[in-house]
């Protein structure tokens, strides 16, 4: 297929094609979205919780980042690869968040970065996008601010909260974000941002009305069960079929039943009879 850009994807949105999004941190699993027809990629900072075992997003670093996007950029050539921007690699000021958007830019040749925030974040926004990168908004559910939310919780339940998401998707999208994701919100509250958005909207776990959907491809294969959010629907459980395969490794191992004759190398029988003599 030709490669996705903004144009395509906006292009999409205005034909009414839905956009389909999945997150992959590396190049076995962005091969195959590859190959599945996936139109966005997201290297997610919720790599530090899904492949590195860590509580919460905070601790991934621009280096984390950087080496698993280069590792999805190679399997994925022609899907739109976004890098997410980590904990702290733009919130200090737009200076900062110019130069650490411009490495994943540069080193790891994603197509844009994503960053969390609505009206506090849209200076930054448009000081990078000004920079020649691509941003796509994040708001809603927004990970790296699990303290101040008291958890992963979601978000615009009530109309006063609901009010501030409508004012931060204005904010990101006049900022000049190519899109905005939209996570963990009620469905009424995604249609009303969708209906005033002229920029693809993503849902993440927040209902239909959307031009887009995402999901964390690691619960979809349902490969990460330390917790399951409401909004994942899985469509394979990986967990137990890769435990059935280790478990059946093992037992044939400690049972002398593997390697059996035909997972060895052979000797011409004349080399054979050389060497035992
Ligand atoms: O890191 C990530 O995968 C994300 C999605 C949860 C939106 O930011
Ligand atoms: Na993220």
């Amino acid at each position: 297929r030709p490669k996705v850009t903004i144009p395509v994807l906006r292009n999409m949105m205005e034909q009414g094609q839905k956009i389909t999004m999945l997150t992959a941190y590396d190049y076995p699993l962005a091969l195959l979205e590859e190959q599945a027809g996936v139109d966005i990629i997201l290297v997610g900072d919720s790599l530090g919780m899904t492949v590195y075992g860590m509580d919460s997003t905070l601790p991934v670093t621009l280096d984390m980042m950087i080496n698993h996007a280069k590792a999805v950029r190679k399997g994925a050539p022609t899907a739109f690869v976004i890098g997410d921007m980590p904990y702290m690699t733009y919130q200090v000021s737009p200076q900062e968040a110019i130069r650490n958007a411009g490495r994943l830019m540069a080193e790891a040749s994603v197509d844009a970065v994503k960053m969390e925030g609505g009206e506090e974040m849209a200076s930054t926004i448009k000081a990078v996008v000004d920079a020649t990168i691509p941003v796509m908004g994040h708001i809603g559910l927004t990970p790296q601010s699990i303290s101040q939310l008291g958890g992963f919780k979601a978000q615009g339940r009530d109309a006063a909260s609901a009010e501030k998401l409508m004012r931060d998707a204005k904010a990101v999208e006049e900022a000049g974000a190519f899109a905005l994701l939209v996570e963990a919100v009620p469905p009424p509250v995604l249609e009303e941002i969708t209906r005033r958005a002229s920029i693809p909207v993503i849902s993440l776990g927040s209902g239909k009305h959307a031009h887009g959907q995402l999901l964390i491809v690691h619960d979809i294969l349902g490969f990460f069960d330390r917790f399951v959010p409401k909004f994942v629907k899985q469509y394979a459980n990986l967990n137990s079929t890769i435990q059935e395969a280790l478990k059946q490794y093992v037992k044939e191992v400690r049972e002398g039943i593997f390697p059996e004759d035909q997972y060895t190398y052979s000797m011409k029988p004349e080399e054979l009879a050389e060497f035992k003599k």
